[in-house]
């Protein structure tokens, strides 16, 4: 790199004008960087989630018209979170791979639409364990690994036969991307994508998700520890990252997104795959909530945190902001 001395160099000669500030643009954000996460139930109508202010849980109709909602602003894909009741959690979680389940119906009507849209569905059984866990318990509450690989493998399966195009596993069990690639393979599934969530850390911002999903109330201050990364660490994320690869993940994932951009990096360095970014729940929360208290301007923190995303080098990003920033990036 040439570099001369003040005053030949001023960096401020560029940033004078809007024209010379477009050129040197080093990131866009489109709106095929985006992915949007929808919460979906059985029951009509939409319903409020205090923590997540402007995010409903959407029932069958709502739920089509987001997604007509999404090709109309040309947001790539969307990705599908269950609501869950009662009757649907247990302790073997069997309803997460039932034909007929809310996802694997939502999955069918959404594609059956909208037949271009990708349509991506969350693999772990948080939605249907009483534990509020991703996983299977034994006894003493832990979270067993590979029992707990054969059920995500039966709800992958379900999913990619009601029409799925992306399989997300999100519950860091050992060896699940392996298990699936291989049971979609076995089953003639072969063109379904994985997005694995390698780098999905044990991190306190998914509390409004938990509260949108039911899941806080089922995990009754329990932790996810023994299995989702020690926010302290972005070695073990590579291993994690390389080893989903090498499993067979189409795409990975690294979540949260903004206290985890040095991760984003790395990751987006050392692989050559896709490298998604999630900005989640408690993300979400903390800028709409700062600017409902007018302490910032929604739209420019918005914009600022995604493009900060982009930059880190994630190829797409995951956020509920997705509708309004397509629609922004459209006007
Ligand atoms: C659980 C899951 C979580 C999120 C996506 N899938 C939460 C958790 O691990 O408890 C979080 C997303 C968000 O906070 O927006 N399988």
């Amino acid at each position: 790199m040439t570099h001369q001395k003040f005053p030949f160099t001023r960096k401020r000669r560029l940033r004078k004008h809007a024209f010379s500030r477009r050129l040197a643009r080093e990131t866009r954000l489109s709106t095929d960087d985006l992915i949007w996460p929808l919460f979906i139930t059985e029951y009509a109508g939409c319903e409020d989630i205090p923590t997540m202010p402007g995010v409903p849980r959407r029932g069958p109709d709502e739920l089509l018209w987001a997604a007509e909602q999404a090709v109309e602003l040309d947001i790539p894909a969307i990705m599908l979170f269950p609501v869950v009741g009662e009757d649907g959690k247990s302790t073997d979680a069997i309803e997460a791979y039932n034909a007929e389940g809310l996802v694997q119906r939502s999955v069918r009507a959404i594609k059956e639409r909208f037949p271009d849209l990708g349509v991506m569905t969350d693999v772990a059984l948080d939605p249907y364990t009483a534990s509020g866990q991703d996983g299977l318990t034994d006894a003493t509450g832990y979270v067993l690994n590979d029992e707990t690989v054969e059920v995500l493998v039966r709800q992958a399966i379900s999913h990619a036969e009601a029409g799925a195009d992306v399989i997300s596993p999100s519950d860091m069990m050992d060896g699940r991307i392996g298990a699936i690639r291989a049971a979609l393979e076995d089953a003639g599934h072969i063109h379904t994508q994985i997005l694995a969530y390698s780098a999905k850390y044990a991190s306190a911002f998914y509390g409004p998700f938990r509260d949108a999903v039911g899941s806080a109330e089922s995990l009754g201050g329990a932790t996810k520890e023994s299995y989702q990364m020690d926010p302290a660490n972005s070695d073990e994320a590579l291993d994690e990252l390389l080893l989903d690869v090498n499993e067979g993940a189409d795409m990975v994932m690294v979540k949260p997104a903004m206290p985890y951009l040095d991760v984003v990096r790395r990751a987006r360095e050392q692989l050559n795959v896709p490298v998604l970014a999630y900005q989640v729940s408690g993300e979400y929360a903390m800028i709409t909530m700062a600017s409902a208290g007018g302490a910032i301007d929604l739209d420019a923190v918005m914009m600022e945190s995604l493009t900060g995303i982009k930059r880190a080098g994630a190829h797409a990003i995951l956020t509920y902001f997705a509708p309004h920033a397509a629609g922004l990036l459209q006007s």
